[in-house]
């Protein structure tokens, strides 16, 4: 037995059995019931939504003698003449292909002639934006005088490479993407059909997985139906798709939401290890992150994720961890990805640089949140600190001398252990900065000497740079011992019968 893919053998055939699209089948219908037909339809949307589809019933319709509801009769003599694929009213010009300008140019010479059947000789010319400079001339020329007897239906994904002259003259519909429950539900159908078994679950999946295209949809569940026995289970689905495994992913968002960094890595290259598509990792990551969000602030989120019950609590876990603010973050860092990592020859780095930003960074609400929550403390009595960042020297903040020789002596005691050193300085007297000439005075040359080696002072205005982003030039003195001070010092060395002799 030959397989035929499902999306051929599941094809409509009648207006009834389209899903969704339900505003353009009404419009269609009504003008088949009236009679009252145009000479060329646009049908837009993205692959898979039923285009050509409709197209073929809509094409077989107005030729019909006596349609069921606006759809052909299928019984008819006219209908069983359209049913054969090498009839001569209606005419598949796929645009994609090479030799469209003849077939153009052909069409021109031939839309003259009367139909052989029907009424109407129609002309489904698909992808259309892809048509020659050359090809949409001709084309332009018959579209502007159409022969009564033709009807033309131009299908196309990208409406907007039409020019303008092709637009104005069709009737213009718009086929949108299919809803997780259209697609869901023809599914369905469509197994029970075949006699296939299959878990809720799995079906959502596949559903969501098509991101509204129903011919997509078909084609995974193709896949499943070749690759599963009698019954089509989530694992299987995820196996066909490639996904990565639910448990492990759903480990990494949350380890992420967390800001946990090692744990991140370590699950990125377990994952990565398997060989799994970082850009369907990704992918992956952003849905558990947005399927959270959905269970935090959707009172129906079971009933709509239809998610297997241990993957629903985890995922509810993660919703609860954080704040809307936080989940949206990382649910941003991971979306902006997809279109780079295509395009990237390290998608892997491009990958974890990702993910480890995602746990360090705050988002712009993240940041607004933690500086609310300072300014309350600020006005509940805390205090803050001068902060010696680096500055551009031309907004230079004002700098606390003392404060920043603080910042630098706890630095070289702590960072770079010279306890000496830092003894030293400690016993200064007198700080400025002027310029930039950093000056440090001390009471005696004992410690002026230590601070003054070469080593420690290069150490220290090394550090004064680094804090305060400013290049000084330290300055070393010693207090000039005032007569004052003399005497005391000289008394301290030969006691109170010390005294002055002018
Ligand atoms: N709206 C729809 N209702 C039912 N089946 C559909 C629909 N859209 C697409 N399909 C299925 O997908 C297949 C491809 O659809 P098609 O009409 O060729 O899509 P398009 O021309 O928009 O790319 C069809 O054979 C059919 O099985
Ligand atoms: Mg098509
Ligand atoms: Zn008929």
């Amino acid at each position: 037995m030959s397989h035929i893919s499902l999306y051929r053998k599941y094809r409509p055939d009648s207006f009834d059995k389209v899903i969704g699209q339900s505003h353009i089948v009404r419009t269609l219908v009504n003008q088949i019931n009236s009679g009252n037909i145009s000479h060329a339809y646009l049908f837009t949307g993205t692959r898979g939504t039923g285009k050509t589809t409709v197209a073929r019933i809509f094409a077989r319709a107005i030729n019909c003698e006596s349609p069921v509801n606006g759809s052909p009769c299928g019984r008819c003599e006219t209908c069983l003449q359209l049913q054969n694929p090498g009839n001569m009213d209606i005419l598949e010009i796929d645009a994609a292909s090479n030799s469209t300008v003849d077939e153009i140019r052909d069409l021109r010479e031939k839309v003259k002639y009367p139909p052989v059947s029907g009424k109407y000789k129609v002309y489904i010319i698909d992808e259309v934006h892809m048509l020659s400079q050359s090809a949409f001339n001709a084309l332009l020329k018959t579209l502007e005088e159409p022969p009564s007897h033709v009807v033309f239906i131009l299908a196309t994904t990208d409406v907007h490479k039409l020019p303008q002259t092709i637009l104005s003259r069709c009737m213009r519909f718009d086929f949108k993407l299919l809803s997780v429950g259209e697609i869901a539900g023809n599914l369905k159908r469509i197994f029970d059909d075949i006699g296939r078994k299959y878990s809720e679950e799995a079906i959502n999946l596949i559903a969501t997985s098509a991101e509204g295209s129903v011919r997509d949809s078909l084609s995974v569940a193709d896949m499943c139906v070749a690759y599963c026995g009698d019954y089509i289970g989530y694992d299987d689905v995820l196996e066909v798709l490639g996904a990565s495994d639910p448990h492990a992913v759903i480990g990494l968002a949350a380890a992420v939401i967390g800001r946990d960094v090692q744990k991140t890595l370590t699950i990125i290259d377990n994952l990565a290890g398997y060989g799994k598509n970082i850009a369907v990792l990704d992918k992956d990551v952003a849905t558990a992150v947005r399927n959270a969000l959905f269970i935090k602030n959707c009172s129906n989120a079971a009933e709509v994720l239809k998610l297997p019950k241990d993957i629903f609590d985890k995922l509810a876990e993660i919703a609860s961890s954080a704040d809307n603010d936080r989940l949206l973050y990382v649910l941003d860092s991971f979306n902006g990805l997809s279109g780079e990592l295509r395009f990237s020859t390290q998608p892997r780095i491009m990958f974890e640089a990702t993910a480890v930003r995602a746990c360090c960074d705050y988002g712009t609400s993240e940041l607004e949140n933690r500086v609310r929550r300072l300014e309350a403390a600020i006005g509940g009595g805390a205090t803050a600190k001068p902060v010696n960042a680096p500055q551009k020297k031309n907004e230079r903040l004002e700098v606390v001398p003392e404060v920043l020789w603080d910042n630098c002596r706890t630095e070289i005691v702590g960072k770079e252990k010279c306890f000496t050193l830092g003894i030293a300085m400690n016993k200064y007297s007198t700080i400025s900065a002027e310029g930039n000439v950093f000056k440090v005075t001390f009471p005696n040359e004992a410690d002026a000497a230590i601070v003054r080696i070469f080593a420690n002072a290069a150490l220290i205005e090394n550090k004064l740079a680094t804090l305060s982003g400013e290049k000084y030039k330290l300055s070393v003195c010693v207090e000039k011992a005032s007569a004052d001070d003399v005497v005391s010092r000289l008394k301290n060395v030969f006691g109170d019968d010390f005294k002055i002799t002018k």
